[in-house]
């Protein structure tokens, strides 16, 4: 390859990284601050993907920590006779592994370092870190889900409101363009409205502003 050709690329790759880190550090998942006070890393990613040894019951790529076996009280039925699943998928549970509550923040698969493969989860050589309860954070506290917006939930146009899943969603939407980019398995998840790694100007990695609440009648047309 042209050697100016393989620099640009290595420039823009690690520009790329760069630009990810700069980022997801600003957010309040950098989680390096509150687990890594005592344990000899400061790394972001570790906390939630693994290169080697993923968790493989989990569809989020690369997952890093084992999911809580807690059976969550789900929203249930809706007006509109639509039914949860019984539990969170997996894509919500992945959040749950940790805004439970109860599962430990700094518990992983796969520790940084050579080894420390634990496939059950291991705390990072301290004490497990909780969720800061003075921060109101734990959405599923006491496995308790029925008052929040119904996740794990298909998305049946027409119910509630909701719009075709091909239109266009109103504002700019953080990684996606379609209702149905927004959707996985067909379902709402965590993951619908949130972005883990979005750097928001709310910082609650909303992936759309909700002013005139643009992101409820993205879905819901009301
Ligand atoms: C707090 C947990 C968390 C942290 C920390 C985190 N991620 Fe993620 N990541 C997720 C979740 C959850 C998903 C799936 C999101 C979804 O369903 O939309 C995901 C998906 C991804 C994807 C695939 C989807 C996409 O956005 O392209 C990539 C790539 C990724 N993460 C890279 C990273 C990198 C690199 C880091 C470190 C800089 C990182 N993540 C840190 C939770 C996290
Ligand atoms: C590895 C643990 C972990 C995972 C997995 C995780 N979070 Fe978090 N998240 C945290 C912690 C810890 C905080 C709060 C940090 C603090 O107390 O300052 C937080 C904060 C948040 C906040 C609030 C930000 C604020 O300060 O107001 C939102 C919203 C959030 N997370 C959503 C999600 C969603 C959605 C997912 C899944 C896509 C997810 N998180 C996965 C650990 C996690
Ligand atoms: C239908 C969209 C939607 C879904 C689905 C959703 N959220 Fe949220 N979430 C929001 C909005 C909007 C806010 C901001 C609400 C506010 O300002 O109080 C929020 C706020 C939060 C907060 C900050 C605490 C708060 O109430 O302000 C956390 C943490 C959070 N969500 C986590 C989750 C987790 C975990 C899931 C999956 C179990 C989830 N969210 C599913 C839209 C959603
Ligand atoms: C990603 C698409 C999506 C977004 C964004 C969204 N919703 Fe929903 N919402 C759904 C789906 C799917 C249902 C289930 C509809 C059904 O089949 O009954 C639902 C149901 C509801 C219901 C009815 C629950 C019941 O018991 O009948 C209300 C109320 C609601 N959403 C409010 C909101 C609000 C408020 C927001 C913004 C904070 C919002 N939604 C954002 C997809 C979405």
């Amino acid at each position: 390859m042209n050697p100016h050709i393989l620099i640009a690329a290595t420039i823009f790759m690690f520009m790329s990284v760069l630009d990810l880190d700069a980022q997801m550090s600003q957010t309040p998942h950098n989680l390096s601050d509150i687990v890594n006070q005592s344990y000899d890393n400061n790394q972001m990613c570790v906390f939630c993907h693994t290169p080697h040894a993923a968790e493989q019951t989990v569809d989020t790529p690369l997952w890093n920590k084992s999911l809580p076996d807690t059976q969550f009280s789900m929203y249930g039925e809706t007006i509109a006779g639509s039914h949860t699943s019984n539990n969170p998928n997996s894509y919500s549970m992945v959040c749950l592994s940790c805004h439970d509550g109860a599962s430990s923040i700094n518990s992983v698969v796969n520790a940084p370092g050579s080894g420390g493969i634990n496939q059950n989860g291991a705390d990072m050589g301290l004490a497990p870190i909780l969720m800061r309860p003075s921060r109101n954070l734990a959405i599923g506290l006491n496995g308790d889900l029925k008052d929040d917006h119904p996740v794990s939930i298909l998305y049946i146009p027409g119910k509630a409101g909701l719009r075709p899943i091909s239109e266009p969603l109103i504002g700019e939407w953080k990684g996606a363009t379609y209702i149905s980019d927004l959707l996985r398995n067909g379902r709402v998840e965590c993951g619908s409205c949130h972005d883990p790694h979005y750097a928001d100007p709310n910082g609650i990695f909303l992936r759309n502003s909700n002013e005139h609440s643009q992101m409820c009648l993205s879905c819901h047309d009301k």
